[in-house]
This record gives C-alpha cells, structure tokens and sequence, in this order.
C-alpha cells in the first residue's frame, strides 16, 4: 500500500522505502540519472537511443528524460524507453506525484496514454514500453540492444530481487560496448556485482544526504 510523505513522496511500507528524496527529487533524477550517464550529449548524432529503466515509480525520471530529449534532440532521433515495474502505480497517483509545474505538459502527454505500456509520444520521437513484472524475469524475455540503464530499485539492502547477478547478468546480455549505466547506490555487492558481468564502475559524489553513488560503463566480460 502506498502512502504519503511530505512534498506528495509516495512511500512504500512493504519496503519501507521512498520513490523519490523528499528534498528535492527533480533535482535528485537530475543529478543520478541524466547527469549519470552524461545526457543529453551522450544521444548527440544518435537516431536511436534506448534507456532501460529499472523500477518505473511514478515515471518521474521518464518525464524528466523525455523533458530533456524534446529539448535536445532533433526530430529524426527516436528515444526508446523501456521500464520494468512490479507494482505499477494508478493513473491518480502519478498525477499526485509527479508535481512539478517544469514536467507537467510531458507528465500530461503520458498520462493522457497510460495505463497503456505501449505507447508513441510527440510524433514517434519518443516509444515508450512498461514492462510489467519483476526485473529479472521480464529482461530475459527482451531482446535488442540498451544504450543506458537507470537502476532505480528500492535501496539493495531491502529490494534484493532488483539487484541480483540474474538481473545483472540480463543487462549484460543487453548491452553493448559503452553502454552506460548509472545509480543512487554505492553499495559494494552491486558495484561487484556488475563488474563481474562487464561493467567498469566508477564512485562518484552522492546526491543530498547520500555519500556516493556509482556509474559505469560496459566493456564486456
Ligand atoms: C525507488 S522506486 C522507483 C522510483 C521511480 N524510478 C520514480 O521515478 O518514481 C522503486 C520501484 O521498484 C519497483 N520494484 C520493486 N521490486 C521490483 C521488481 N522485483 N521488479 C520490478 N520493479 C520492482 C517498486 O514497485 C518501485 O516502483
């Protein structure tokens, strides 16, 4: 059951975890996510560009990146973003959410399709598909090829399915040479974890109260 911090946070008690910092979560999506795998520079030139998001929420970091695609991308570019999520919020509660004047024309161009898990926004150069499920069983059903993950699971220590070596081993599968991939968590297991399958893992300064928090790249095991 979802309930509600301050600054409409949604938590959840099962994992007695937040979606989003209570703080400031635009900026917090900003500084793990988009500036973790360096966008928007890292699509320039790219028609394709696919992000495989782990953990949907409230599509927070999906409508801040589709806010950052629309501005920096030209229209022949094609951004796909792929999400898993086991337990997806109701139309209501992304609306309440996702609250900030910047995101609400894109959170309404979604919306307007959700709970749809396929859909094309803003004239195809966005693709967007939810799939509904548990991490690591819906990323060994998915084929093609991830530019960028976004891990964004509940904290490692209570959300252990989102951060297995069966998930790490999936985004493996999918990725690439220089595929990108980037996190709130510093913690050791899941930077082991994803060295082992190909990933070289970087600390970097951690958001807000948060000490570090780690990127990487893939290079093949
Ligand atoms: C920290 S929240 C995600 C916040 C989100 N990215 C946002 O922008 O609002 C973690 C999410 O992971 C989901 N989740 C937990 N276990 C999962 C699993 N095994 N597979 C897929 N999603 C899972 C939760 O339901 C929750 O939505």
């Amino acid at each position: 059951m979802l309930e509600w911090k301050e600054n409409n946070v949604p938590y959840s008690a099962e994992f007695n975890d937040i979606y989003f910092s209570v703080d400031d979560g635009l900026a917090e999506s900003k500084a793990v996510f988009l500036d973790g795998i360096n966008a928007p520079e890292v699509w320039i030139g790219k028609n394709e560009f696919t992000i495989c998001e782990l953990g949907f929420g409230t599509g927070l970091n999906f409508l801040n990146c589709l806010k950052l695609w629309l501005k920096h991308s030209g229209e022949d570019q094609t951004l796909h973003y792929l999400a898993t999520e086991l337990y997806p919020l109701a139309w209501e509660e992304i609306q309440k959410a996702v609250h900030w004047p910047e995101l609400s024309e894109c959170k309404e161009a979604f919306l307007v399709n959700y709970p749809s898990t396929e859909m094309t926004l803003y004239d195809g150069r966005v693709k967007f598909r939810l799939l509904k499920g548990d991490s690591a069983t819906e990323l060994s059903k998915t084929n093609g090829i991830v530019d960028a993950w976004f891990l964004d699971g509940f904290a490692p220590s209570k959300n252990a399915d989102m951060w297995s070596e069966r998930v790490f081993a999936e985004m493996a599968r999918l990725s690439r040479q220089g595929t990108m991939v980037t996190t709130f968590t510093a913690a050791g297991f899941v930077r082991r974890g994803l060295n082992e399958v190909g990933f070289t893992m970087s600390k970097r300064p951690g958001y807000g109260r948060k000490r570090e928090m780690l990127n990487g790249e893939y290079h093949g095991s």
